[in-house]
């Protein structure tokens, strides 16, 4: 058996295709490259929901109205909850809500990352939440609860791309275990929180904070080839590389570096920022090739999610929470189409322990 299931076919989707050798993801027929470049956040979730939920279309406008009701949950956080790692208090705001199966919960669930963490982050700084504006787009709305100030349009276009190249990925672990406990007719939210649950891991989406604190520590471009080296030498995982699916580039890292370009050429990130963070990667993916000639290991989607959202105004803590809010339109759907094969998700495990005591 493979320990991490590598190779295991566990589900049948129409979601999403990631090919690993290629270094393509397909989205519901459309590719990555196409989807950054013509859909919104609001477009990729009606893509995603379509067929699972009655009725589909424009999802904007009912997308605006369920941040809305989710905020009144924010009002029932308490110092405990508010002291908590920010995405740990998302869970716990958002296990609140109703464990339906309808669109209504579906956009509730879609609304609550987005609604909750910028609450969130603004009671820990001592200010009040900001009640959602249904009028915005979902980024936009995200980034002015967060800021108190209306994102610039570069921005906006910034974080609503992160969230479309985020959006759906696969049978990752989070999907998996959304997929596992829909499978037992459990309910969208109790899907929604197993899936939070695998995604805050250092190894899948608890990565990009980790990322920055791996710039912080390597200093600049100088010293980042010896940091490296020595990180290596340890036995450490470098924070933004390698993938379990992916042999070659993760088609992701281009499309948020791009973003992140295009945030520089609007003055939004400070340029020594990115020059380090571009000099590391090309350092540590020469140093990975060195060290591990036969295993490639390229930039994954962490790598540049971390400087998109640290320009964005978002702590590194904060950064599980983030990826949340993109993803949770995935786990949805996958949650619907696993329940839809009306097939409970139970594999086999081989006994390795001791037999009973046969009496003499
Ligand atoms: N830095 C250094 N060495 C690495 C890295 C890395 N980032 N990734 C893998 N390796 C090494 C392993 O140590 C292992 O070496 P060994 O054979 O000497 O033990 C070898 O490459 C193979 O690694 P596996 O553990 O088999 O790779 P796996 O498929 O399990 O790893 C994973 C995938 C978990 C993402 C890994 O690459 C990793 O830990 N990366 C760093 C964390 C990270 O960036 N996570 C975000 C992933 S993207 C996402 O989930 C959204």
């Amino acid at each position: 058996m493979n320990a991490g299931l590598e190779d295991v076919v566990a589900a049948q989707t129409v979601l999403s295709d990631v090919d690993g050798k290629n270094g393509r993801l397909i989205v519901r027929g459309v590719s990555l490259d196409d989807l950054v470049a013509k859909s919104t956040y609001e477009d990729v979730l009606g893509l995603l929901f379509d067929g699972f939920f009655a009725p589909s279309g424009a999802l904007s406008g009912a997308l605006g109205s369920a941040r809305l009701a989710v905020f009144d949950h924010v009002a029932t956080a308490d110092q405990a909850l508010i002291a908590l790692p920010p995405v740990d208090g998302m869970r716990a705001l958002l296990a609140r809500l109703e464990d339906g199966d309808d669109l209504q919960s579906a956009l509730r669930l879609v609304a609550a990352p987005a609604v909750f963490i910028p609450a969130l982050l603004r009671f820990k700084a001592g200010q009040p939440a900001l009640t959602p504006d249904p009028s915005l787009s979902h980024a936009s709305d995200t980034l002015r609860m967060l800021t108190g100030d209306m994102p610039s349009q570069q921005q906006a276009a910034a974080l609503d791309r992160y969230l479309v190249t985020v959006a759906d990925h696969g049978l990752n672990a989070s999907t998996f275990a959304a997929r596992v406990v829909a499978s037992t007719k459990a309910g969208l939210t109790s899907s929604v929180l197993a899936a939070l649950s695998a995604l805050k891991g250092p190894l899948h989406g608890g990565a990009p904070g980790p990322v920055l604190d791996m710039l912080d520590a390597a200093g600049s471009p100088e010293q980042a080839p010896a940091w490296i080296a020595a990180e290596l030498a340890r036995g450490e995982r470098l924070m933004g590389f390698g993938h379990r699916v992916y042999r070659v580039r993760d088609p992701r890292a281009d499309a948020l570096k791009a973003a992140v370009r295009m945030l520089a050429a609007a003055g939004a990130i400070d340029p020594a920022r990115l020059a380090l963070a571009e000099s590391l990667e090309s350092t540590a993916l020469a140093q990975l090739k060195a060290k591990k000639p036969d295993r490639p290991l390229d930039t994954n989607v962490e790598f540049y999610t971390a400087l998109l959202l640290e320009a964005l105004g978002f702590p590194r803590e904060a950064f599980t929470g983030v990826f949340a809010m993109g993803r949770v339109g995935g786990w949805i759907a996958h949650a619907r189409e696993q329940a839809e094969t009306g097939r409970l998700i139970r594999p086999m495990s081989v006994y390795v322990g001791p037999q009973p005591q046969v009496a003499a």
